[in-house]
């Protein structure tokens, strides 16, 4: 029986979740599990390059479980586990190591940065390796698709020439995956108008109270016109994020009175904080009954990963087997 196409992706528990990573990523990815099969990860391994706090990193990463479980995710239909539970993807991305050019990992944008600002020598050499370690996460569980933002692109993109390297030398191996970049939501704006990211400081956390929310919302940037003046909706911070929550319909009307004049930023502001937190109101409220009972997201990250690690495993022995290594221990 031919199985399902598998979608696969995984985000950094380095911070409190944003919009930015919500209707960029985690969204299309909860969406996919109606017609993929889904693996999902909290990329705990991944957040070591840059964390150096465990007691905040296992509080991130229930809060990125957390996240998933509050939005929608469902832990029977989809595998949802944390990276580090199987650490099989280590050895992974050993064997793509040994095959991958050091050139290739030169062009990758985070090192690019590194290197302009002459801190390359600096750099943790875990960095560096990131994309080898993201491509064994995609690679070790035959994905067929990786949801993500537009900023991931080059990663994705990375891992299928390293799969390519590994067919080419050994024989067909792995599968090559393909990036899925949602065209409307490949890049959400922060406060200020730039992408909304923690390193820019303009984000909007998803779980916010509402008051904090609200408060937020009302410091988004927008151009100097006045209440009566027309405005532009295609080129305004606001509009641009109230297209993600409000109805077609809402959304045509908005437009309307912004050609229109007579409608100001404020007026814009509220509607759009009315529409975030009546989105928002009951995935926060499941939010903070799941961060309260640590035990019970433990366990069904643990449960997933039993089901990602037979997945693994299979994928580990085949290329074992390949590249001359004896099959993993049982
Ligand atoms: P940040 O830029 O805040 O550090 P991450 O790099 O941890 O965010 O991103 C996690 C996931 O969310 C990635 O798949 C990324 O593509 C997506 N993402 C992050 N910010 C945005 C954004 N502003 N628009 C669309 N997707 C985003
Ligand atoms: N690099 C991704 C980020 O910063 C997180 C990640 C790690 C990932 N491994 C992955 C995303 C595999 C997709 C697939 O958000």
């Amino acid at each position: 029986m031919k199985r399902r196409l598998r979608s696969l992706s995984g985000i950094k528990p380095t911070g409190t979740p944003h919009l930015g990573n919500y209707f960029g990523m985690v969204q299309p990815a909860i969406a996919l599990q109606e017609t993929h099969e889904a693996f999902y990860f909290v990329a705990d391994y991944h957040a070591l390059t840059t964390g150096r706090d465990p007691a905040l990193l296992r509080r991130t990463s229930l809060e990125i479980a957390a996240t998933f479980l509050a939005l929608g995710l469902d832990p029977q239909r989809s595998v949802f586990f944390r990276q580090s539970d199987v650490p099989e993807v280590v050895e992974l991305a050993w064997h793509l190591s040994c095959v991958t050019g050091t050139g290739l990992l030169m062009r990758a944008h985070a090192y690019k940065a590194a290197l302009d600002k002459g801190e390359a020598g600096v750099l943790p050499a875990g960095t560096f390796f990131y994309p080898v370690l993201m491509a064994a996460d995609i690679l070790l569980y035959d994905s067929d698709v990786v949801p993500v933002g537009r900023d991931q692109v080059q990663h994705i993109e990375m891992a299928q020439d390293m799969a390519g390297h590994l067919n080419a030398l050994y024989g067909d191996c792995l599968r090559r995956p393909e990036a899925l970049v949602e065209a409307a939501v490949a890049t959400i704006v922060g406060l200020d108008g730039q992408k909304m990211s923690k390193s820019y400081k303009n984000t909007i956390e998803v779980f916010l109270p509402e008051k904090a929310l609200r408060k937020l919302v009302m410091s988004i940037k927008t151009d100097g016109a006045g209440l009566d003046d027309p405005k532009t909706p295609e080129t305004d911070n606001v509009f641009s994020l109230y297209k993600l929550v409000a109805t077609p319909a809402e959304v045509d009307d908005m437009a309307e009175r912004y050609r229109a004049g007579g409608f100001g930023y404020g007026h814009a502001k509220q509607r759009l904080a009315d529409a975030l937190n009546a989105h928002l109101a009951a995935p926060r409220e499941r939010y903070h009954a799941l961060l309260a009972d640590p035990a019970a997201l433990d366990d069904v990250l643990r449960e997933g990963a039993v089901r990602a690690r037979a997945v693994a495993r299979d994928t580990l022995d085949r290329v074992r087997d390949r590249v001359g290594l004896p099959k993993l221990p049982r």
